[in-house]
């Protein structure tokens, strides 16, 4: 056997493999929204980042911090654009210790990170900046149909679908519900055995988390008039946290379709480069 036909033997079995473990993994429901920034031309929309940030501000960053993220970030052209004086005002909400003398506190000032709410665990709940990257909604190359080759990993999907996917108490838990709240989209949390069939298979999707529901239809007043549904909050809680995950994707996909463009260019002169180049030698044979 030749080395590039061992190498596509180890890939494939590799590809199988995971196929295998993806078919292990538990079941959960993860619904595979549109978002603008999907595809090669895809945008966030600048709307949807500050309304996301809304979110965050109002509901979530009372248990989850944002490390990686500045106040000033949020000013970012390709980001949520907010006008200086609101980045700065967002900064005064919090207060930081001071750098010349640490007992005393000064208002927060667009350099400054999101800082993380003090009085939970360590790592609990777990930090938001890189979460749309860090967890995935798509598995397996096969798995559930909907693979991670088309729809990249699904953060923002995963998101959305926790934030949407709570659920009343299953039958099969009523007597015996393990702590937390029933959600369809979460893999790792408590599940009672009473749901467990003879097999061993999991009769529900998902698990229990520590987290109870957050978004609810008209959980905040959107600035900017949009109708606060539970599906827009998920949405644009979700969009919001992809772009803290990865506030240089405009950049990227630009970058690409430039170099694109540029190859074409490149691909017709070296083309009629070499016509010209043989050109004389051609004439010589005829
Ligand atoms: C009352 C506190 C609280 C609030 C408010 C809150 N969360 Fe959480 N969140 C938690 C806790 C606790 C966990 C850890 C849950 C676990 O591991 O069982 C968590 C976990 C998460 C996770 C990780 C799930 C995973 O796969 O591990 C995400 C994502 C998340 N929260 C998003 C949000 C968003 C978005 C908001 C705002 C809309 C929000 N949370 C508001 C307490 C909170």
């Amino acid at each position: 056997m030749n080395a590039f036909r061992k190498t596509l033997l180890a890939a494939v079995s590799a590809i199988a493999l995971a196929g295998a473990a993806g078919a292990a993994e538990v079941e959960t429901v993860i619904k595979d929204v549109r978002f603008t920034f999907e595809g090669p031309f895809g945008q966030y929309d600048q709307a949807q980042l500050q309304r996301g940030f809304q979110i965050y501000n109002e509901v979530c960053a009372a248990c989850h911090g944002m490390r990686y993220v500045a106040f000033r970030h949020l000013g970012a052209e390709t980001g949520p654009f907010f006008p200086e004086e609101q980045v700065q005002a967002i900064a005064a909400q919090w207060e930081f210790p001071r750098e010349d003398d640490p007992s005393e506190m000064r208002p927060g000032q667009p350099f400054d990170y999101f800082p993380t709410p003090e009085y939970f665990g360590d790592g609990v709940p777990p930090d938001l900046s890189l979460m749309a990257k860090a967890r995935a909604g798509f598995h397996g190359p096969q798995g559930t149909g909907i693979n991670q080759l088309f729809r990249g990993i699904g953060g923002p999907e995963y998101i959305y679908s926790l934030m949407t996917g709570y659920a009343d108490t299953p039958e099969c838990a009523i007597d015996n519900e393990p702590n937390g709240y029933y959600n369809k989209a979460f893999a790792v949390g408590a599940f009672p055995d009473s749901c467990i069939d003879e097999h061993g298979h999991r009769m529900v999707p998902g698990s229990w988390i520590a987290m109870p529901q957050q978004l609810y239809d008209d959980l905040v007043d959107y600035a900017d008039g949009t109708p606060a549904t539970e599906h827009q909050l998920a949405m644009d809680i979700a969009s919001f946290l992809m772009w803290t995950a990865e506030p240089k994707m405009m950049e990227r996909k630009e970058a690409g379709l430039r170099n694109i463009v540029w190859l074409v260019v490149l691909a017709v002169l070296l083309y009629f480069t070499n016509k010209r180049i043989w050109a004389p030698v051609k004439r010589e044979d005829g």
